[in-house]
């Protein structure tokens, strides 16, 4: 006997080379767990129908179970014929049970019994996810609301653009995460399926396809707000300070704090695109059914759970620790930001908004021209551009103010934010 669980019709052995090349034993021995459990409710329905006794499957359960002892405790030892977890775990059952062992395949395919032993796997790795990815959401908002009342600049193209509220910015990102939470569940559903019984089902890597890009664009959401904040924690920005436990210093230049915990976080994500790439090659072209290239998708699969666990938990560590710098936010704040309130000044005084933006535009460049801020023009000088400008036109020159008045539903006003908190809780509250 060859030790092999196809060695009936194989007369010479297996190069060494091809043998190593084969195996997926050193990395789906991970599904352990699963393939005991998936074999133990197949044996149960071998029983109902008919092709094992009671006794037998009872064997086998009892058998199953002391399987998954021996790995749970460390003393399951492998031998080299051991080509996948499949092939090992069903030789160590009839090590310990005998030739009753050999009937628990009766019916079924290794192919079969991968597919249903990695949905049970991911089945478990995305609730562990989830449950990572809410307590980063959940950080996020505390911060949220405690720093409620810190303005600092909001940003397009990286051009300060209008102030906002710090919180606006947490918020932004959280509910990015939010709709990656909801994405999960939907990809966990798909997961959550029976696969035995048809051609597509030992063939179809959907599930696989569907979770590494929900990982990749998670990590899409991570790694641009890592930029930030690696921007942010810049002397040049100096807006927030990352915490020690989360940064690491230079062997060459002892005054450098490098935000490393965030570069990592940004880098990652080009290793989890690259598993979602590489999984969707694998598959294209593939003919019908199982096909060996299939064992591919382990690997890709237990590099990006371990990769999104370690991502969300670093995550989570830098935004509970990380400590702002309110003053400087506050002193990034310049008058031209208001330039958009000051056109919606005009807008309110009857002006149509194309002609309000020409005439704060035309009030940006005298300032400029002038070298002088914008909120150092005179009523006089305003009043060339437009004579709607008048004596309140003051109000405009007031950060406070200027946040307060987006108040709709995603705005920057206390009651938007302090609403856009409250959504994301609900969420939460409803994990
Ligand atoms: N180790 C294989 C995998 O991971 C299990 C199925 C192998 N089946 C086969 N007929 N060679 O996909």
């Amino acid at each position: 006997e060859s030790g092999k669980l196809w060695g009936g019709r194989f007369v010479g052995a297996v190069d060494p080379i091809m043998e190593k090349f084969n195996a997926s034993i050193a990395y789906d021995r991970h599904l352990w767990e699963v393939d005991v459990q998936g074999s133990k409710a197949y044996s149960r329905g071998l029983e109902k129908a008919g092709l094992l006794t009671k006794a037998e499957m009872d064997q086998i359960l009892h058998g199953l179970d002391k399987v998954a002892e021996e790995w749970a405790q460390g003393t399951f030892k492998l031998n080299s014929n051991d080509e996948d977890i499949h092939t090992a775990n069903e030789r160590r059952l009839k090590e310990l049970i005998g030739a009753t062992a050999g009937k628990l395949h009766t019916g079924r395919s290794r192919n079969d019994q991968v597919v249903t032993d990695l949905r049970l796997w991911m089945r478990q790795t995305c609730s562990t996810l989830s449950g990572l990815l809410w307590e980063l959401i959940r950080t996020m908002v505390d911060r949220a609301e405690a720093e409620r009342d810190v303005l600092f600049p909001g940003y397009t193209h990286l051009q300060r653009a209008q102030p906002i509220r710090w919180s606006h910015w947490i918020l932004s990102h959280a509910v990015a995460l939010t709709r990656d939470s909801e994405r999960l569940l939907e990809v966990r559903k798909r997961i959550n399926v029976l696969p035995l019984g048809s051609m597509d089902a030992t063939s179809e890597r959907d599930f696989v396809a569907e979770f590494l890009f929900w990982a990749s664009l998670c990590m899409t959401h991570l790694s641009r707000m890592a930029e930030d904040l690696i921007l942010y924690c810049t002397k040049e920005f100096s807006f927030v300070q990352l915490s020690d436990a989360y940064s690491t210093g230079s062997s060459l230049m002892p005054q450098k704090k490098n935000p490393d915990s965030l570069e990592l976080i940004r880098s990652k994500a080009g290793r989890v695109f690259g598993r979602c790439a590489g999984l969707l090659m694998t598959l294209k072209g593939l003919p019908s059914t199982y096909n060996k290239d299939l064992q591919e998708d382990k690997e890709a699969v237990f590099e990006v759970s371990d990769t999104m666990s370690a991502v969300l938990q670093v995550a989570t560590g830098v935004i509970s620790t990380l400590q702002i710098h309110q003053e400087n936010m506050g002193q990034a704040l310049s008058p031209d930001m208001l330039a958009t309130d000051l056109a919606y000044y005009l807008v309110r005084k009857g002006m149509p908004f194309r002609q309000a933006h020409e005439a704060s535009g035309k009030a940006v460049f005298m300032a400029e021209t002038k070298g002088v801020a914008l909120n150092q023009l005179s009523l006089q000088e305003l009043q060339t551009i437009s004579p709607l400008f008048s004596g309140d036109v003051i109000c405009v020159w007031d950060y406070g103010h200027s946040v307060e008045q987006y108040g709709a539903l995603g705005g920057t006003a206390r009651s938007s934010v302090d609403w856009q908190i409250r959504q994301v809780r609900a969420l939460l509250q409803a994990q």
